[in-house]
C-alpha cells in the first residue's frame, strides 16, 4: 500500500530542513566575506548556476519522499537531541568560524597535531580534513561535523545518503533481518548508522572508524535505539574474519584516502564479504559525471582541505572494485553524490544473485 501521508510528511519535513540549512548556508558565507577570508579560487571547468543545483536538489527530495511513499524505508530521523542543543551547535559553529575561515586562508592544517591521538593514527589521516579544527580527532570536531556538512550542503547530506537504503532494501527483501550483519566503514558520527537502524532494528550492525570522538558521537546518535557495534580501527586493517558479514557499506569515505589506502580498503571489503555479498559505494561526483558540474569538482579541494580529492576525482572505481572481486553495477548519481553497488563475486567468478 502506498503511504501517501508518510511522503507528505516527509517533503514538508525535508523542505523546513533545507530552508533552514539554506538560510546557515548563506550565513556562513557572509560571515566569511566580512572576514574578509572567503575563497578566491576561481575553476577553470564549467560551474552550474545555483538555480541548478536548486532544482537538482529538490529531485533528490523528491525522489526520497517517493521512496517513503513506496515503503522501500521510513523516513528521515536525523537530528538527535533538543532543539535547544540544535541551537547551541549552531552557535559553537559560528564562534568556530573565524579560525576555519582564518587556517583555509593560511593553508595551515595541522592543528590536529596537538590531539593525544595524532600519533597513534596513519600521517595521511592526521591532518585538519576540510580545515576543521582537530582534524577528525578532537571532541568539538566531531560535535560540529554534521552541522558543517549539512549547512555546506544546504541539507542534503542526509538525502543523499539515504539514497543508499534503496539497494540495501532490494538485498534484504526476502532476507530474515535477524540473520543479516551490516557494517558501515567510516561511519562518523553515526547519521547513517541511525538511518539503518530506524530501518533495520533487527540487523546485526557495526559501525568502523578511525576517530574514537566521532564513534562517541555515533554512539550518541543511536540512543535510544538498539546500540550498533562500533569498532575504532583503520578500513584498510579491519579486525574482522574473512568473509563475516553480508553488507559493507562506505558513504565520503575514499575521497579522503590515498590512493594506495583506497586499493586496500577495497580489498578488505571484498575480505570481509560473504560471497554474494553486498557492497554499497556512496562518495562524491567525480569528473565528467555531470560535466556541466565539473567546475565544483574542481574547486572543492580548494575550498575545504582535501588533499586526497583530485586523485579520487579521476579514479576508475568499477576498475578498482572489480580487480579485487567485487562485482559493480552501473553508476548512478544523485545530486552531489555517486551511487555504486557491487556484489562479491563467487569462487567460480560469478556473481550469484539472490534477490535484486
Ligand atoms: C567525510 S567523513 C564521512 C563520515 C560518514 N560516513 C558520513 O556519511 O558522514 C569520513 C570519515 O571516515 C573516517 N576515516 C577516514 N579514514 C579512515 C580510515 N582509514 N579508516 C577508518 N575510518 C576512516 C573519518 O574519521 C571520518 O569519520
Amino acid at each position: 500500500m502506498r503511504d501517501n501521508l508518510g511522503m507528505a510528511t516527509q517533503l514538508a519535513a525535508q523542505s523546513l530542513r533545507f530552508g533552514w540549512y539554506f538560510a546557515l548556508n548563506r550565513l556562513v558565507d557572509w560571515r566569511t566575506g566580512q572576514l574578509g577570508l572567503k575563497s578566491q579560487y576561481q575553476p577553470v571547468r564549467p560551474m552550474p548556476p545555483l538555480s541548478e543545483l536548486l532544482a537538482d536538489q529538490a529531485q533528490l527530495l523528491l525522489s526520497d519522499a517517493l521512496a517513503v511513499r513506496d515503503g522501500l524505508y521510513p523516513p528521515i530521523e536525523d537530528e538527535a537531541g533538543s532543539p535547544v542543543g540544535h541551537l547551541l551547535r549552531v552557535r559553537e559553529m559560528l564562534t568556530d568560524l573565524p579560525s576555519t575561515a582564518r587556517r583555509r586562508a593560511d593553508r595551515h592544517v595541522t592543528t590536529v597535531k596537538a590531539e593525544a591521538a595524532a600519533s597513534a593514527v596513519p600521517d595521511y589521516y592526521a591532518q585538519d580534513f576540510h580545515f576543521q579544527t582537530g582534524g577528525y580527532l578532537s571532541e568539538g570536531s566531531a560535535r560540529l561535523y554534521d552541522m558543517q556538512v549539512e549547512t555546506l550542503f544546504m541539507g542534503a547530506a542526509g538525502p543523499m545518503r539515504r539514497t543508499a537504503l534503496r539497494p540495501i532494501a532490494e538485498f534484504m527483501h526476502g532476507c530474515d533481518q535477524r540473520q543479516v550483519t551490516l557494517l558501515d566503514i567510516g561511519c562518523g558520527t553515526g547519521r547513517f548508522l541511525r538511518q539503518l537502524r530506524f530501518a533495520y532494528p533487527a540487523i546485526g550492525l557495526k559501525g568502523l572508524d578511525l576517530s574514537r570522538a566521532y564513534l562517541e558521537e555515533a554512539r550518541r546518535h543511536l540512543k535510544p535505539l538498539r546500540s550498533a557495534q562500533l569498532i575504532q580501527a583503520a578500513a584498510e586493517k579491519m579486525p574482522l574474519p574473512d568473509a563475516s558479514t553480508d553488507i559493507v557499506t562506505c558513504i565520503f569515505l575514499y575521497h579522503e584516502l590515498p590512493s594506495d589506502v583506497r586499493r586496500q580498503v577495497t580489498s578488505e571489503v571484498a575480505r570481509i564479504l560473504r560471497t554474494d555479498g553486498l557492497f554499497v559505494f556512496l562518495d562524491s561526483l567525480q569528473m565528467g559525471d555531470r560535466p556541466a558540474w565539473d567546475g565544483l569538482i574542481e574547486g572543492f579541494p580548494a575550498r575545504f582541505h582535501e588533499p586526497y580529492y583530485r586523485g579520487y576525482a579521476m579514479e576508475d572505481l568499477a576498475g578498482m572494485f572489480s580487480a579485487a572481486g567485487l562485482c559493480p553495477g552501473p553508476a548512478s548519481t544523485a545530486y552531489l553524490s555517486k551511487l555504486l553497488v557491487c556484489r562479491k563475486r563467487g569462487s567460480d567468478g560469478q556473481p550469484r544473485f539472490r534477490s535484486t
